[in-house]
């Protein structure tokens, strides 16, 4: 899986160390993303575990060495130039325009990388644990005419960029009105989208105006449902015990319960933000089996973050989604907890998502206002493209 650790710039000869960074080993590609965006690969020639020096080879740049502190938790950068015809860092992408060179190469000199990204090499279809799912909530916008048109151009865009579906899976969650037009264009033109309601009732069928059963969203090709996103519980006050009966009618009527939690400003300010989180996630699922809670997917989505603009970093979502997925460990078990796929949302745009995405346990991304531009959405989609670029 995509592992990665996102750096404040601290100008400093002293930066964090990647939080990840003691497992690499010697053949590992990395990739260095360093301030004005550049960014090269870099191959760890040697480790040497008594110094604990890290050695890396960029190319034009010369060799860097990494030398980390008593505890581990920062790191010294050095660099030893290469040849001086080889000192301009690569290009800018998109740009055709270099960086000016940093200074100093002859001398230890600050770098400050915001990401490292060993290469995915470690999963089943040999690039991801699991799959990856980019979800798009349309929330009470697109009426089925909109909405036909809006998954139109998604689609167009996805097959221009050539994107394979079995990667990386994409779903929308149209409003209750827009799904039958969706789901008519998903079949007819064999797309290889999937759909799902953004909401269902706990119970199967009978007097409860207004409400849709699972049955009805099953049966229309559905295959996920959105249980218990921060919208509903706090315009239309839904329990964790009306959450968790909607989880279990989900899997009644054989769907994928997306089941979202997260906490709020005030909780986060507080600093109990992990235990609330995970006291919505135990609410949740309590009562499934270890087969459902393996095929579930869980969305964390701190709600400060939601429609605000303000997006949690990629630190917050692996602090959260790890948080979870250790949780779900103590519930059912390991085996169990590495097949659960769990999602960040909350301000997801094509130039966070990739960030978010090379956490370690964040799977996917639950995408609100973004989704609802075909663009945006399809380059959320394509996050890996970003990733290489
Ligand atoms: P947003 O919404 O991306 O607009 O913040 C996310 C969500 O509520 O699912």
């Amino acid at each position: 899986m995509v592992r990665s650790t996102r750096h404040t710039d601290i100008g400093d000869t002293q930066v964090p160390a990647p939080q990840d960074w003691t497992s690499l080993q010697p053949g590992d590609i990395v990739e260095v993303i360093e301030p004005g965006g550049y960014s090269y690969e870099a191959r760890i020639e040697s480790k040497t575990e008594q110094s604990d020096i890290l050695w890396i080879r960029s190319h034009g740049f010369g060799t860097r060495h990494l030398l980390h502190n008593q505890d581990g938790t920062r790191l010294q950068a050095g660099t030893t130039p290469d040849q001086p015809q080889n000192r301009n860092p690569p290009a800018l992408p998109g740009t055709g325009s270099s960086l000016p060179g940093p200074a100093g190469l002859s001398r230890p000199q600050a770098i400050t990388p915001t990401i490292w990204r060993k290469h995915m090499n470690t999963s089943a279809n040999s690039t991801f644990n699991r799959t990856p799912l980019i979800a798009g909530n349309w929330k009470m916008n697109m009426d089925h005419v909109q909405g036909s048109s809006l998954l139109q151009h998604l689609a167009e865009a996805l097959y221009e960029a050539k994107h394979d579906y079995a990667r990386v899976e994409v779903a929308v969650f149209p409003p209750f009105t827009t799904l039958s037009a969706v789901q008519t264009l998903i079949q007819d033109d064999g797309l290889g989208l999937v759909s799902g309601g953004q909401d269902l009732s706990p119970f199967d069928s009978g007097a409860y105006t207004g409400d849709v059963s699972g049955q009805f969203l099953a049966r229309l090709g559905c295959k996920y449902v959105l249980v218990g996103h921060s919208e509903r519980r706090t315009i239309h006050g839904e329990t964790d015990a009306t959450v968790n009966a909607k989880v279990k009618a989900t899997f009644r009527h054989t769907l994928t319960p997306v089941l979202c939690v997260g906490e709020g400003l005030d909780i986060r300010k507080a600093g109990t933000h992990i235990q609330h989180t995970l006291s919505q996630l135990r609410a949740g699922v309590d009562g499934l089996t270890s087969d459902q809670a393996a095929g579930l997917v869980v969305a964390y989505e701190p709600v400060w973050a939601i429609g605000t603009g303000e997006v949690a970093g990629p630190e917050d979502a692996q602090e959260m989604c790890g948080a979870i997925r250790a949780e779900l460990a103590g519930l059912f078990d390991a085996d169990v907890a590495s097949k659960t796929r769990l999602l960040y949302g909350g301000s997801v745009k094509a130039s966070n998502a990739p960030a978010m995405l090379q956490a370690a346990d964040v799977d996917g991304v639950l995408v609100g206002g973004a989704s609802l531009d075909a663009g945006e959405f399809a380059n959320i989609v394509g996050f890996e493209r970003q990733m290489a670029g």
